[in-house]
């Protein structure tokens, strides 16, 4: 029997994305492994996921908060869709205006993720924008531009047409400079993932006084700005002066605070950056996102956005730079194992990930097979960030650290290279 077709229309720009997203596709393949080999002790270093518990004072601020949805007098229902003044106070106050910037709480929009954000920034901006990334570049950048029909198909180099590609290269530090042509819409993300680099001052710099010469707006991913230890590295690209007039950025609480289950992150737009309609005539990008996140979102759950305010209490602060100080002790044992082990690598100085180059004539994920074979460690394939991340394999430092001990220790053992 015939089935009937529906004629139903889908979004046919999902049929131009290249396979799965990558972290399914990593996951898959590990349980593949797991199928065949049931006895492994495998260690997942692959996807950037935290693996401490939640902090004493945000744990108790996050009770207290539920403690307060069980009494009429302290219950709340929907909340401000963008935040609670409680956070968004702390938030201007200690992540902006202690370090010399200027961000006002009604430019802060409280939601998610920044992922969820950094793939849902494309609906405000029109069509016909010259949009670039970096590469190798966080995939959420790219697919949901594809998704959003904002690019053409994808050619056999993994590149998709209308997407301008930013190449960062060991040779350029992982970073990119401002090109020489105009650019719409630029995201950029320092400290990077995937490759762990960070901007320093002097091209953020460049990067500002380009957006504004060619009014471009810069898409800032700071989501791992908790893990720069070198001080001349700017956190916000609002330390950077213009930058008002020619940026938005995403931050989280997921890295820094542990929140990757708990789901809170913020993105600031400010009240003096500016677009323009059909008709040239300048509009707000503030209006538009608080247009798009009152609609689309209720708010994150009050709960979750006291736990987030107990971040900023000096027992709050102090617990997250311990939990920092963790993680990047774990970086540097991969670095200093990968190293003695004969490996190149990169990042893991001022940002969780440590991005490594294969040995000699070994793909991305040819290597991330033969790691899994050879040491049952899982890791993340460069290619998986595009082209330009062929040949590399990034590690994250979120693991715990006996378990990162126990991988570095196969590595210099089992690897063979
Ligand atoms: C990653 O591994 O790249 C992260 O999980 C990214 C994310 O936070 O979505």
């Amino acid at each position: 029997m015939l089935s009937s077709v529906i004629m139903t229309k889908i979004n046919d720009h999902y049929l131009k994305l290249r396979a799965g997203y990558l972290f399914p596709e990593i996951a898959r393949r590990t349980s593949q492994y797991k199928a065949a080999h049931p006895d492994a002790d495998i260690i997942r270093l692959g996807i950037g996921d935290v693996t401490r518990a939640l902090t004493p004072s945000v744990l108790a601020a996050f009770h207290r908060g539920v403690d307060d949805m069980a009494k009429e007098e302290t219950f709340r229902g929907y909340g401000p869709e963008q935040g609670y003044p409680f956070l968004l106070e702390k938030i201007a106050s200690q992540d902006f205006k202690s370090r010399g910037a200027h961000v006002e709480p009604d430019e802060i929009f409280v939601s998610d993720g920044s992922k969820c954000d950094t793939g849902n920034i494309i609906e405000i901006f029109g069509e016909g924008n010259v949009i670039a990334v970096q590469d190798p570049v966080y995939p959420v950048y790219v697919d949901t531009n594809v998704m959003a029909g904002r690019t053409g198909g994808c050619g056999e180099a993994g590149y998709y047409a209308g997407l301008r590609y930013l190449r960062c290269t060991a040779e350029t530090d992982f970073t990119a400079e401002p090109p020489s042509d105009k650019l719409d819409l630029i995201y950029l993300c320092s400290p990077n993932n995937p490759t762990g680099a960070v901007m320093p001052r002097p091209l953020l710099e460049k990067w500002v006084a380009y957006a504004r010469k060619n009014q471009s707006i810069i898409l800032f991913d700071a989501a791992y700005e908790a893990y720069i230890s070198d001080p001349s590295i700017p956190h916000s690209i609002y330390e950077i002066e213009g930058a008002r007039e020619c940026a938005i950025e995403f931050r989280s609480f997921s890295k820094n605070a542990g929140f990757t289950g708990v789901r809170c992150a913020y993105t600031v737009v400010p009240k003096t950056l500016h677009g323009c309609d059909a008709n040239g005539i300048s509009v707000g990008i503030n209006q538009l996102w608080n247009r798009r996140h009152c609609t689309k979102f209720n708010g994150v759950s009050y709960p979750v956005q006291r736990a987030a305010e107990a971040v900023y209490s000096e027992e709050g602060r102090r617990e997250v730079r311990e939990l920092i100080a963790y993680y990047m002790n774990n970086a540097r044992v991969i670095r200093a194992g990968l190293e003695s082990a004969g490996l190149k690598v990169f990042g893991g100085v001022n940002a969780p990930y440590i991005w490594l180059k294969t040995p000699a004539g070994i793909d991305s994920w040819s290597f991330f097979d033969k790691f899994l074979q050879e040491v049952q460690v899982v890791g993340t394939p460069g290619s998986g960030f595009g082209p330009a991340g062929e040949g590399y394999f990034r590690l994250s430092a979120f693991g715990s650290a006996d378990r990162v001990k126990e991988a570095i220790e196969r590595i210099k053992t089992n690897l063979t290279i």
